[in-house]
């Protein structure tokens, strides 16, 4: 401490005794509500930036304010932890003070219809002043206060629409989004959209019901509405209407997914979160579990830009699940990593990557490069081909849950992140992810049909990321893992980068023989130099993949492909990558 800081406490020490417990309390509550408040307001700012964004055709303004939004969390609560240090003087590790905090702070957020959020606000402040391992429910909302909504507050999520046609139902939808007059040809999409909804549900639409959630949700250069279609006697069908502005002739629209299966892809743990404006995110996450039944809140309340709050949500259902279970966390399947230590437990649906201390040969990153890494793509258009990783600190699991040979080799290999405290293993540092089948164990897994499709996927996987500007670095599959529905993503960051930084060079002929057999390139090769055509033959693709993957994406093999890709991005040209299949598309263009 400096001696600067010093002063200051010495001063805020005998403020913090001239008070009362309780005032000294409800004063640092009353302050942990205001700096909520602020960050409320500057998220909600931002959030709503985003329609104009879309109306002025603003992508670059709209990645913008998308890495903004996720900034400045950090700020507010730097200023915060700052004014309590100050309030508290020397009483700032005293529990029983914070115990009554909470308590206040309880109070005021009850009446708050996005308590949840404030509870995750308010962890993390105390998980900055009391650094350890370990959470205590008596100075944090381990679990949630409130086990039932606490405002009474009649909150609608969604806006119904009845009593005519379904494409006067869609076309009021659309409009009440956006004026009549932004639109561009709104009928004859409308008209589309309903053909594709009664091939959906097998019949002709009688007496339709729309509803919409009323906050639009945008992303990238997307815009989408989203919500259901109820007709007598079928089941309820999920449907996202998307909607692309692309020159000034105006909005269209431009896809219409349906099913649980089409939402899923959309919301997926792949893409950047949406911004959508939200007064109760607790109910909007319901209903879009409603609409999507497979997925977890964790990945909900990310979806619509609330990830810290994903983040409680997620070691809420993972202490849950190990009290109810009883397997060991086990090393995960598929290749070692020679950065990172993967481990999962067979029962629960992540993995956990631990930075080693040391790195296996060939690699020579340091911790930060390899962290670097991971915030860029936290940062950065996830384009449906990044899986997320959450930064977990000071994780307490119990020793017995490990199998030996993984928590020796954790031991060993990470033992600067990883320790032994009472009978808990504390882990100072992991990323949890959501556990992918490995794609070099599921080409080896499934039938020719499937693993063709992979092949394919694997190719327009890296296009897409290309599209985002980002080259993977290490293209093997091993890398690559395949998600439930199939679709092929990237989980190995430690040596992604920017396509806009990579050089990609096409092999020089060989001047003589020997050239052609030497084991060591005879030309010279520069740090960044890549060389696409080599990429073939370290795959190790079976048959049906490769015949899959070279029918389809053979450019990518070719350096020109890259350089072409690199010409756009440099030209500020922001290349699309739809977050649907272009059989969903409704204009066909
Ligand atoms: N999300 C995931 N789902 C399932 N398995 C995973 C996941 N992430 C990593 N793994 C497994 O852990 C291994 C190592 O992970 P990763 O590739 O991220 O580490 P690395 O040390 O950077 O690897 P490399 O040695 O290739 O650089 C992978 O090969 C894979 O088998
Ligand atoms: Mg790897």
């Amino acid at each position: 401490m400096n001696a600067s800081s010093t002063i200051v406490n010495e001063n805020d020490a005998q403020d913090s005794y001239a008070l009362t417990d309780s005032r000294l309390a409800a004063r640092c509550a009353e302050t942990a509500l205001e700096a909520f408040c602020d960050y409320q307001a500057r998220f909600n700012a931002i959030t709503g930036r985003a329609r104009e964004r879309f109306l002025a055709r603003d992508w670059v303004g709209s990645f913008n304010d998308a890495a903004e939004r996720l900034h400045f969390y950090n700020d507010v609560l730097d200023g915060l932890t700052s004014r309590i240090r100050k309030l508290m003087g020397v009483r700032l590790p005293e529990r029983t003070i914070w115990t009554g905090i909470k308590a206040v702070y309880s109070s005021l957020i009850a009446r708050s219809p996005a308590w949840e959020i404030a509870e995750t606000f308010f962890n993390s402040l105390t998980r900055r002043v009391f650094a350890t391992a370990g959470v205590d429910q008596a100075i944090e909302f381990v679990d949630t206060d409130f086990d039932a909504p606490p405002t009474n507050a009649h909150i609608t999520v969604a806006k119904a629409y009845s009593g005519q046609s379904l494409p006067d139902l869609l076309c009021a939808a659309l409009t009440d989004a956006f004026d009549e007059s932004c639109w561009d040809d709104l009928r004859e999409t409308a008209n589309l959209a309903t053909a594709r909804i009664e091939a959906a549900c097998g019949a002709k639409t009688s007496q339709p019901k729309l509803e919409i959630v009323s906050s639009v949700f945008y992303r990238g250069r997307g815009a989408y509405l989203v919500g259901r279609i109820l007709c007598e006697g079928q089941p309820a069908l999920p449907v996202a209407l998307c909607l692309r502005h692309e020159n000034e002739r105006g909005i269209i629209l431009d896809a219409l997914l349906h099913g649980d299966v089409d939402l899923a892809l959309l919301f997926s743990f792949t893409r950047s979160y949406f911004r959508v404006a939200v007064e109760c995110p607790y109910r909007l996450v319901r209903y879009l579990q409603h609409l999507m039944p497979r997925k977890r809140l964790i990945d909900l309340y990310n979806a619509i830009g609330f990830h810290r709050h994903g983040k409680t949500e997620f070691y809420r259902d993972f202490i849950a699940h190990l009290r109810k279970s009883s397997d060991r966390f086990v090393v995960a399947e598929g290749a070692r990593g020679m950065v990172m230590s993967v481990f999962t437990l067979p029962s629960y649906d992540v993995v956990f990557k631990l930075i080693k201390d040391r790195f296996d040969l060939p690699k020579d990153s340091t911790h930060e490069d390899v962290r670097r890494r991971y915030r860029l793509v936290f940062e950065h258009d996830r384009a449906g081909r990044l899986v997320e990783a959450h930064e977990f600190e000071h994780l307490g699991i119990p020793g017995d849950r490990f199998n030996p040979e993984l928590l020796a080799e954790l031991l060993r290999d990470a033992p600067s992140i990883v320790k032994m405290e009472g009978g808990d293993v504390i882990i100072a540092h992991a990323y949890v992810e959501r556990r992918l089948r490995p794609l070099n164990l599921f080409l080896r897994e499934n039938k020719p049909e499937a693993i063709a499709a992979a092949g394919r996927d694997y190719g327009q996987s890296i296009k897409d990321l290309a599209a985002s500007n980002i080259f993977p670095g290490d293209l093997l599959t091993k890398n690559f893992g395949v998600t439930r529905h199939g679709r092929v993503v990237f989980y190995d960051y430690d040596e992604l980068c920017f396509l806009t930084d990579c050089h990609f060079r096409k092999l020089p002929e060989a001047r003589t023989p020997e050239d052609e057999i030497a084991a060591e390139p005879w030309f010279s090769v520069g740090e960044d130099d890549i060389f696409n055509e080599e990429f073939l033959q370290f795959l190790a693709f079976p048959k049906p993949a490769l015949a899959a993957l070279l029918e389809h994406h053979r450019e990518i093999f070719r350096a020109d492909f890259w350089r072409d890709i690199q010409c756009q991005i440099r030209a500020g040209e922001i290349p699309e990558v739809f977050p649907y299949r272009a059989e969903r598309r409704l204009t066909g263009d």
